[in-house]
């Protein structure tokens, strides 16, 4: 049976790949540089430190694997500088291991955005392309819960924001972690690309107020302005993939569901 790994298993998107690996009568491996508790372990899963930016543990991490998914991430900081040379590390060595198919979780138009977590990540996504390996690149439109993330963090202050002329088409990660693993045990070899966008396309004031109905937060929803290249991206609607709405969870379902 394909041993598949998983680089960064206990991250957000990481430990719902580990599941549905798990789930479809996979083996499978995460790996970090931190061991998760009991609880938050999913049952039949293994779990091995590995540090792919020192190199710490990662021999012994891909061996026997098949197929790795890398779901790494680093938000800010020397971590963040250090993610695009990271993932090298990571396709480095996945060569040395001979696993026969690696993939990516990256997000859609990441280099037309000048902000430096997305040109991260879209480095990371020109390596994956340009290496010798059977790779598959998955590019997500943003997650349910960092459209969640900006509203709750918000309410804590009295103010639900909703920036202007901003729309999402937020994705659950159960339905990128579904497209991942097909990715991961697909036959073939070649470079493929994966889009994956949510199942609506929705104005930042509706899921706004989604999110208030069902958390019953007493926060106000107010319009306000988003400054500087985030802010383009998402009012040039960069961040939607309409065509690709291959996502199955709606952003109100996926609420009501926590
Ligand atoms: N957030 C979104 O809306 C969104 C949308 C589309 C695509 N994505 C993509 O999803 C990816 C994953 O995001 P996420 O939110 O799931 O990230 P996350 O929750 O921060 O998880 C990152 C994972 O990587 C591990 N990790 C980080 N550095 C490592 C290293 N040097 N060696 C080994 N493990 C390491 C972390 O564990 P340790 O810290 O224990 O090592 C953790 O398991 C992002 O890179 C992004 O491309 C995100």
């Amino acid at each position: 049976m394909t041993l598949i790994a998983v680089a960064g298993g206990t991250g957000l998107a990481g430990r719902a790949v580990v599941a549905e690996a798990v789930a479809r009568g996979y083996r499978v491996r995460s790996l970090s540089r931190h061991l998760p508790s009991d609880e938050k372990r999913v049952a039949g899963a293994e779990y091995v430190k590995v540090d792919f930016t020192t190199g710490i543990g990662v021999a012994t991490g891909l061996e026997g694997v098949g197929a790795l998914i890398e779901t790494l991430d680093a938000r800010s900081g020397a971590a963040l500088s250090a993610l695009p040379v990271t993932s090298v590390a990571v396709l480095a060595a996945a060569a040395e291991a001979g696993i026969g198919r690696i993939v990516l979780l990256t997000i859609v138009r990441a280099g037309e955005c000048s902000m430096a977590y997305y040109q991260a990540q879209a480095a990371r996504a020109l390596s994956y392309e340009h290496s010798g390996l059977a790779a598959t690149i998955v590019y997500a439109t943003q997650f349910h819960d960092l459209v969640a993330g900006i509203f709750a963090a918000g309410a804590k202050v009295g103010v639900i924001p909703a920036f202007k002329g901003v729309s999402f088409q937020p994705i659950s990660t159960v339905d990128v972690a579904r497209l991942l693993v097909d990715a991961a045990v697909a036959d073939g070899s070649g470079k493929r690309k994966v889009l994956t966008g949510g199942p609506e396309v929705m104005d930042m004031k509706e899921l706004a107020r989604q999110w208030k109905l069902v958390t019953g937060s007493k926060a106000m929803v107010v319009g306000l302005p988003l400054p500087g290249s985030f802010g383009r991206f998402l009012r040039a609607g960069k961040n939607l993939i309409p065509d690709a709405a291959v996502g199955s969870v709606k952003f109100r379902d996926w609420m009501a569901a926590r």
